[in-house]
Order: C-alpha cells, then structure tokens, then sequence
C-alpha cells in the first residue's frame, strides 16, 4: 500500500520488507539511517522488544507500551510512534463514526462526512496489544470505555496503566477537543481514568452490551475458521450499534451476525490502511492517499 501511494504521489520513494531475527532487532533498526531509510514500520513480534533502542517515544507509544512506525529524524535520531489508535480512529471516521474528539487523516473532510453515530459507550473485547492501542485512543476522545477479556487481571493492568497515562495528557486533550464536541459530549465531566473499566469476559456481556453504543473486537477469536464467536450469540445486537472487528483477512462470523441483526459492522481493513497513511504522512510530510492505500490491500 505505501508503494501504491508513492506511485500516486510521484515520490521516487520505495518501501520494503525486512525480515528481521529478534535477537537483532537493535543492531537493525540502529542501521537505518546509516543505510538512508527515512523510517520504518515495526511489526510482531518486536513492538516491544524495539523500544529501548530508540532515541524517544512519542507520548501515545509510550502509554501503549508498543512502538509501530519509527521515524529516522534529520540527526539520525530514532523516534518511535504508534499509529494503531489513530488509525482506527480514523477509519471509524472515515465510515461515519464519530467518537467525540477524534479527527480522521487529512484527506478526510469532516463537514462533508454524514457522521450518524456518535458513541459515547465503548465495549472492547480483549485485553492485547491491539486492545491497549484501541482502548486509549477510545478513551482519549472522551469515550467510556468496558474493557472485557478471559483473563480478567489483564483488563484490569490494562485500564490502570492507561488510565494513569491519560491522567498525564488530559489537559492537552481537553484543550484540542473541539468546542462542538465539547456541548453534546454525554461524559466531559468524566476523569479520564474513571472512562475505563475492566470486566470479565464472557460473564460480563449482557450487562455491558445493553449500553455499548460501539463494540470492538480485538481478541484473535475469528482469525481462524472455525473459531467460537468472541461473543455470547445469544445477545442480540441492533440497529444504531456498530460493532468493530479488527480482524482483516477474512470475514468473520461477529461481523455477519451483527450485519444479520441490523447493526453497522466493520472490518479492519481500514484500520490497517489508515494507521499506514499516518506512518506515511509521519515519513513524507505529505498528506496520504489513504484511498489509493486501501484499494491497493483490499481483494482483487
Ligand atoms: P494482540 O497483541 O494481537 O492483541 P494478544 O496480546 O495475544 O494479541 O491478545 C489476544 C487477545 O485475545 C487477548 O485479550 C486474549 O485473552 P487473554 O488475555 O485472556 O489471553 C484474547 N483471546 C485469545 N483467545 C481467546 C479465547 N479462546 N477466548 C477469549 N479470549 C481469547
């Protein structure tokens, strides 16, 4: 996708794939800027293990624990990014979902985009690392965010450490939200920290999803055929919900039950598109064709 949108931009730039053992992982991203690369994407396994090999962390990658894209900057220096959050974020944008706050990628022209839903309730399934990317920048925009997983000590790590990392930015936050958000938004009065919640899964879901305005699945249950639901299908889903799989390759059973029963479901396609436009406009300093990079990821 990123050569697709160098294509369409003209930029004489290349992207290119680097397998990389994990014992080496320093030694190869210490190499970048020797060998002239303006940054890079950081994939499993080493989104942790990389981080104490870089120069800084942007405040977002350090809360989330994980870094995704690292910039080379003009010393040489390594800055390392996580773009997962925003990504989403923007792809929920892009598809009319309008979390208070939140600001799709620059192509993206917010008055002309029917934003139908405006949740302010957030169910996330999961406890991973997709799950702490998603959580934050949920929670960030001013969302209450019900955090379920099977291991429940998970969920509860999960909302401490990032409760307390919205705690440090939430005068920021509240000065960039944006004043029309700001007069319909339901939780404003909210500490950030008290917008999150840890609950065991599944025992938890039939409270949670009565109120769950936006569900997001980041467990790896539908990544497989065969995989049982990462919810109780007795639960019916409804109209005006929109549930969120972050699973991409394939389409999964969650999606299409709650596709059958009138909710707006939504693949991670996007998601992946649009956490790869902000690494791009990261590197480049252009705005990204995150059309041009959606088209070139998604099935012929
Ligand atoms: P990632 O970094 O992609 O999020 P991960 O850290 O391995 O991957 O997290 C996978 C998530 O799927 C976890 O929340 C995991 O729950 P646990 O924390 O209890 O392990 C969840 N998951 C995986 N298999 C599951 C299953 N069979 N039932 C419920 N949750 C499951």
């Amino acid at each position: 996708m990123h050569n697709a949108a160098f294509a369409a931009l003209g930029l004489d730039w290349a992207y290119v794939p680097l397998p990389v053992p994990p014992e080496r992982v320093g030694e190869a991203v210490r190499g970048l800027a020797a060998l002239g690369f303006a940054g890079a994407n950081i994939t499993v396994p080493h989104k942790q293990a990389v981080i104490p090999f870089l120069d800084e962390l942007t405040p977002i990658a350090r809360a989330v624990g994980a870094v995704n894209t690292l910039v080379v900057r003009p010393d040489g220096s390594l800055l390392g990014d996580n773009t997962d959050g925003a990504g989403f974020m923007a792809d929920l944008w892009a598809h009319g979902v309008r979390v208070c706050g939140s600001m799709g990628v620059s192509e993206y022209k917010p008055s002309a985009l029917p934003h139908s839903h405006t949740p302010t309730r957030a169910l996330v399934l999961g406890a991973g690392g997709a799950a702490r990317a998603v959580v934050y920048a949920l929670a960030e925009a001013g969302a209450r965010v019900a955090v379920a997983n099977r291991t429940q000590d998970r969920a509860q790590a999960l909302c401490q450490a990032l409760g307390a990392a919205l705690e440090a930015t939430a005068e920021t936050q509240s000065a960039q939200r944006d004043s029309e958000c700001l007069s319909d938004l339901r939780v404003s009065a909210v500490r950030p920290s008290s917008r999150l919640s840890a609950h065991p899964f599944p025992d938890a879901l039939p409270e949670l999803a009565a109120e769950a305005e936006l569900i997001v699945n980041t467990t790896s249950l539908g990544l497989h055929e065969g995989d049982p639901l990462p919810w109780d299908a007795a639960l019916p889903f409804r109209p005006g919900q929109v549930v969120y799989d972050l699973i991409y390759n394939r389409p999964t059973a969650l999606l299409a039950l709650a596709r059958s029963q009138g909710a707006t479901a939504i693949d991670g396609l996007g998601m992946l598109a649009h956490q790869g436009a902000r690494a791009f406009e990261l590197w480049t300093g252009v705005a990204a064709p995150a059309e041009v990079m959606l088209e070139a990821i998604r099935e012929p």
